[in-house]
């Protein structure tokens, strides 16, 4: 390990010899610790990352003109676009039965919107069961390797904030029923966080350096430096299914969507997307744009008014395809990326509140945002692949996000639209459910994907009797 001299010339070369300010009041051990995590970061960059992100406001990456990004309707048999559900579905199946297909889940956020005191994979979210997230992912991933007779190994990427609690979880847990061995978890990088208005890096204690975990963009570095793209070659997976830990309603593993990623003509099987349509124009949800030729995710801070609020022929917004990070990624793909020396996804800036201690040595909790944070994001790599496909899908079939503690994506909302997936499921299978004057369901409804991991399947169990949904009365609970 580098001597504390040599840590505080280096830190005093790129101007955050502050740093060590603390350093004659901390115990050998404290500094020893202290010294160890500015070694590990990347301070010889620091100063352009002030120059280029901390000082300056964000803008959009090229600039240039904004085209609607072509999709794959949900309704293969729409005029605009058919394509064969069948051929896709079969393609897909294929993969999952070859052991070919992997689940990947980045659970490294901070969580800071919900405000709670946990990795978010750890929350309560089954809108009768209230189950953890993780418990949920497991049971669609445990569902479908059953289905399919072959192995579906889960790759969880942590950050070094929540690794330990996440894997406590898992443990305490008995990994939810799935064979320990395939569920991998690895850490992803960390980034300083920055004082706002000097661009110093913040002391989150006197021996302590502020950190960020880098973004879910961090994913792609750090798949290849904890192994798990050797272990996926290892174990023959060729895709990797993507989804975020807040979303109970995602389809860990959807055969049709990894069918057409695999196998579309104009898929290059290396980074495919799924979208939902948006409604409204002010839905904060980036979407997908094609910028100077090249698709990528606009977020919705960088689309101007007037193209937001653009209606096409069909009645519906012209950038309708709303990211709501369900991505299909070629393993191939990732270890070309990550083998590229020259590789880097840009950082993203957030203008966050962050606890510090100042330069007296006292904390502060600021009331007002006074910190930049650097973070990559992984939809970033869309543009680097060949060629990337976008897959409509249903909101209420796909996307239940858990983002805040009340209100818009809350857990309340997230039940509510898991609720009404459940019971379009049943009425479809034929099952009644009590609906209100406005067709809101009058009861809250929960199916496991051990259950059924679609409407079809539960069609089935519903006809074999091996699930029973007679009778369900308004104020009911019903866990199936
Ligand atoms: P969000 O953008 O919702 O961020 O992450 P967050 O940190 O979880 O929550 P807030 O903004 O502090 O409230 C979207 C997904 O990306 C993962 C999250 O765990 C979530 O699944 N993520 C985010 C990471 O894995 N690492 C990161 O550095 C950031």
């Amino acid at each position: 390990m580098p001597s504390i001299d040599a840590t505080r010339d280096r830190l005093a070369r790129v101007g955050q010899d502050h740093l060590l300010a603390f350093a004659g009041e901390l115990s050998p051990a404290q500094l020893t610790r202290l010294c160890a995590q500015i070694d590990a970061l990347d301070l010889e960059r620091v100063p352009a990352w002030v120059d280029k992100y901390v000082r300056s406001g964000a803008t959009r990456a090229g600039g240039g003109a904004i085209e609607p990004a072509q999709y794959f309707p949900v309704d293969p048999d729409a005029r605009r676009r058919p394509w064969d559900r069948g051929a896709a579905l079969g393609a897909g199946e294929a993969l999952l039965r070859a052991g070919k297909v992997a689940c990947f889940t980045v659970a490294g956020g901070q969580g800071s919107r919900l405000g709670y005191d946990g990795p978010k994979g750890c929350y309560p979210v089954g809108a009768v069961t209230d189950k953890p997230l993780f418990r949920v992912f497991a049971e669609g991933i445990l569902a479908t390797s059953r289905r399919y007779d072959a192995p579906v190994p889960w790759y969880v990427m942590t950050s070094p904030l929540n690794h330990d609690a996440t894997v406590a979880f898992f443990k305490t847990h008995d990994h939810f029923g799935l064979p320990e061995p395939d569920v991998m978890f690895f850490q992803q990088g960390a980034m300083p966080s920055f004082d706002m208005a000097t661009g110093r890096i913040l002391l989150a204690d006197k021996d302590s350096v502020a950190t960020n975990p880098d973004g879910h963009g961090g994913a792609i570095r750090a798949l290849a430096k904890s192994g798990a793209i050797e272990d996926m070659q290892r174990r023959g997976v060729e895709h990797v299914s993507y989804f975020q830990v807040d979303n109970p309603s995602v389809r860990v593993a959807d055969p049709v969507f990894l069918g057409l990623h695999a196998s579309a003509p104009d898929s290059s099987g290396e980074f495919s997307s799924k979208m939902v349509p948006k409604t409204d124009p002010d839905e904060k949800v980036g979407v997908f744009g094609v910028v100077d030729g090249t698709l990528q995710v606009v977020e919705y801070s960088d689309l101007p008014r007037e193209l937001a609020t653009q209606k096409g022929e069909d009645g519906r917004l012209k950038f309708l395809c709303g990211n709501v990070a369900i991505h299909a990624v070629g393993v191939a793909f990732l270890e070309k990326l990550a083998g590229d020396p020259d590789f880097e996804l840009p950082f993203h800036r957030a203008v966050k509140k962050v606890a510090q201690v100042d330069a007296s040595g006292a904390r502060v909790d600021p009331g007002e945002p006074n910190a930049v944070k650097l973070e990559k994001f992984i939809f970033d790599a869309i543009g680097l692949a060949k060629s990337s496909i976008i897959v409509e899908t249903d909101r209420v079939e796909e996307f239940a996000p858990v983002k805040n503690a009340q209100g818009t994506d809350s857990v309340q909302t997230s039940k509510a639209l898991q609720t009404e997936r459940a019971a379009r499921w049943l009425e479809r299978a034929g099952a009644r459910v009590p609906r209100d004057a406005h067709g809101v369901c009058e009861c809250l409804l929960e199916i496991s994907p051990l259950t059924a991991l679609d409407a079809e399947q539960l069609g089935e169990r519903l006809a074999s009797g091996k699930v029973n949904a007679d009778h369900i009365r308004a104020g009911q609970q019903v866990s199936l």
